[in-house]
């Protein structure tokens, strides 16, 4: 054979055993992006935007130029809370235990994000109608009007119904992994966060580690920025490879400000992590 027919043939070779190496293999563990969503023309509803972790989120969408959808229980009060330079940031109201408003507020939504949450430990606004009610009327919302991507905050350590926080919040660990469930079983794409303790303090300050298996007891003491956080949630909507996952997520000092975003081209879909959990338990 002569030179460069034996080279043809090498790359010929290299070529097919590259491709059935990829067909075979799935993404996440060849460590390779898949193509990014295009947000631009995609609507983008944000429940909770008035909240602390909601207001970070909705600066970050609208500075993106993003079209959204920002849901409170009162506009005025939102604008009072954050300022004038939150007014233009398409406001609609509703209560999310209101499941016909819910209905109507979703249409025309293409994406959700959801950083709802009940301030009180109990009564008509606690745990149980806002973290798992309210979360309920939003995904059949979501599954009625075709949503694409249901993205959805809940807690560190909601895996665990032993968990402390339980007796101190009124549940509201076992509310948020009813809402989990739920909209697991509802057939929307969704990707779970489940955050550390929440801090007000700037993107970038520090690392941010995203890790899965719900094992909160090797980082309950950890924080997370709200900034960080509202970054990570918009990055899990252009990023497939967020796709039926959950997370746990905390900021450290040890690890680069930006590395978060390969950690979620990383992150197993919750198959494959809860495959990888039962093999753990049996070892
Ligand atoms: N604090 C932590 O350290 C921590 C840690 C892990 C997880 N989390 C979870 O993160 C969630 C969000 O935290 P955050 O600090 O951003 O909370 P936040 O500032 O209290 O915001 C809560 C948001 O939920 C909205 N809301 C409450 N009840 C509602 C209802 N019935 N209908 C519609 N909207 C309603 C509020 O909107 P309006 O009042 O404008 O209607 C507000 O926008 C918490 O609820 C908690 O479950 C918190």
């Amino acid at each position: 054979m002569n030179l460069p027919s034996l080279v043809t043939r090498s790359f010929a070779a290299l070529f097919t055993f590259a491709l059935i190496v990829s067909l075979a293999a799935p993404a996440h563990t060849m460590g390779w992006r898949q193509k990014s969503i295009d947000l631009r023309e995609k609507t983008i509803l944000v429940a909770g935007a008035s909240g602390r972790t909601g207001h970070y989120v909705i600066r970050h969408l609208k500075d993106q130029g993003l079209t959204i959808k920002s849901l409170t229980r009162n506009e005025e009060r939102a604008i009072e809370r954050w300022g004038e330079e939150y007014r233009d940031m398409n406001w609609v109201e509703g209560d999310v235990r209101d499941a016909d408003r819910m209905m109507e507020i979703m249409g025309g939504v293409d994406m959700v994000i959801s950083v709802v949450g009940s301030r009180e430990r109990e009564g008509p606004n606690g745990p149980e109608f806002v973290d798992y009610k309210g979360v309920v009327n939003l995904v059949d919302a979501a599954v009625a009007h075709n949503v694409e991507h249901f993205v959805l905050l809940t807690a560190l350590g909601a895996s665990d119904p032993d968990h402390p926080l339980n007796k101190v919040l009124g549940n509201a660990l076992t509310w948020r992994i009813k809402g989990e469930e739920h909209l697991r079983a509802s057939g929307v794409t969704y990707t779970i966060i489940r955050p550390t303790g929440l801090v007000d303090a700037p993107t970038g300050e520090k690392g941010v580690s995203i890790v899965q298996g719900d094992k909160w007891k090797d980082i309950f003491r950890g924080t997370i920025s709200r900034d960080d956080l509202a970054l990570v949630f918009l990055e899990t909507l252009r990023n497939p490879a967020s796709h039926n996952t959950t997370f746990e997520i905390v900021n450290r000092d040890d690890i680069e400000p930006g590395a978060w975003q390969d950690q979620i081209n990383q992150l197993l879909n919750d198959e494959d992590l809860n495959a990888q959990l039962a093999r753990e338990k049996t070892q």
